[in-house]
């Protein structure tokens, strides 16, 4: 099959470029600026935010899956810069999804548990979002504006996605191996839960989304609600890392620009009884991330 995969420098759409190339799928990545990833996909450097330029690629490429996880996704900035984080969560999925139309793609459109308040999670499918914040609330358009103008789409959300190594920016995961690795202190929130995502895992689950061409509202995360201090002492273990150097903290301490969910997290019962592709177990994470950071040369490690 053909896909047609935006983001694909980043975290996510880098591992779903790669799976598909495995799987044996025509790929094209479309990326803003240069190409960033290895693989032999063929690469569009395209601003999403400009609707032309996004209806032409699609037009050329005729995908027939479009998987979009291409997003403005740092929580903070999109609060300081809101016009910037609507163009890119809501004007550029709109056309994302004029494009799947137009060309009768599939389109897997890539979303977040923050939709949710975090007041009562974790949540299933049939949740009512309840967007706080900039990011959270154009992520929450992004996800209408798919449903109205791709019909039949599916909408996977996803939680702290962590993986290695991403080209360039540190993820959650990623930050916190560099961190222990130099022993350095850490602070973790001990009051905010989570679902912790490996990035091959969702790209898998995304992939049959869109192999399958299923559409609907699904949860594509870990299959554990854990704490982020939980996590990082899980991955202490995994990795031999000390876990001394973690103290827990709470969220309200650090004085944040953007609120952030709370007791959030995303039921996967779901994805557990439809999908081929599992969420897996925490520990089942970090032994594959764990694999994937030692098969990875860093400077760090002289490799
Ligand atoms: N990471 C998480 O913890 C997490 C948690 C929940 C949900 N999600 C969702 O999962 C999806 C993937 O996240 P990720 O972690 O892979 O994010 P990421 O690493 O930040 O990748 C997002 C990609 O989108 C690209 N992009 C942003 N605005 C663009 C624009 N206007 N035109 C073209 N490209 C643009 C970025 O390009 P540049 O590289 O040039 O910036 C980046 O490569 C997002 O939809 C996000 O909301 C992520």
């Amino acid at each position: 099959m053909r896909f047609l995969v935006t983001g694909s420098n980043g975290l996510v759409g880098s591992r779903i470029c790669a799976l598909l190339e495995e799987r044996g799928h025509e790929v094209v990545g479309l990326g803003r600026g240069g190409r960033r990833t290895a693989g032999s996909y063929l690469y569009l450097p395209v601003e999403l935010t400009l609707e032309a330029d996004v209806l032409t690629a699609i037009e050329s490429s005729s995908p027939e899956v479009i998987i979009h996880p291409a997003s403005m996704t740092e929580v903070d900035a999109c609060e300081k810069n809101p016009e910037q984080a609507y163009a890119a969560n809501v004007t550029a999925t709109a056309a994302v999804a004029k494009g799947a139309r137009r060309v009768g793609a599939h389109l897997v459109h890539v979303s977040t548990d923050y939709v949710f308040d975090g007041d009562h999670g974790p949540y299933d499918e049939e949740a009512l979002p309840n967007p706080r914040g900039v990011y959270a609330i154009t992520k929450h358009m992004g996800e209408q504006a798919a449903r109205v103008l791709a019909p039949g789409c599916a909408i996977a959300r996803t939680a702290v996605v962590y993986g290695w190594p991403p080209a360039g920016r540190l993820n959650f995961g990623a930050w916190l191996v560099s961190a222990l690795e130099k022993k350095q202190p850490l602070k973790l929130f001990e009051d905010q839960f989570v679902s912790p995502t490996f990035a091959d895992s969702v790209a898998a689950m995304l992939v049959e989304l869109g192999e399958r061409k299923l559409g609907g509202t699904w949860n594509t995360c870990g299959g554990e609600v854990v704490n982020r201090v939980t996590f990082g002492r899980a991955l202490c273990e995994v990795f031999g890392f000390d876990s001394s150097v973690i103290t827990p903290s709470k969220l309200a301490d650090l004085k944040l620009p953007s609120p952030r969910p709370l007791h959030s997290g995303l039921k996967v019962d779901k994805a557990r009884s439809q999908l081929s592709a599992q969420p897996l177990s925490l520990s089942e994470s970090l032994t594959r991330f764990h694999a994937a950071w030692k098969s990875a040369p860093t400077p760090s490690r002289g490799g």
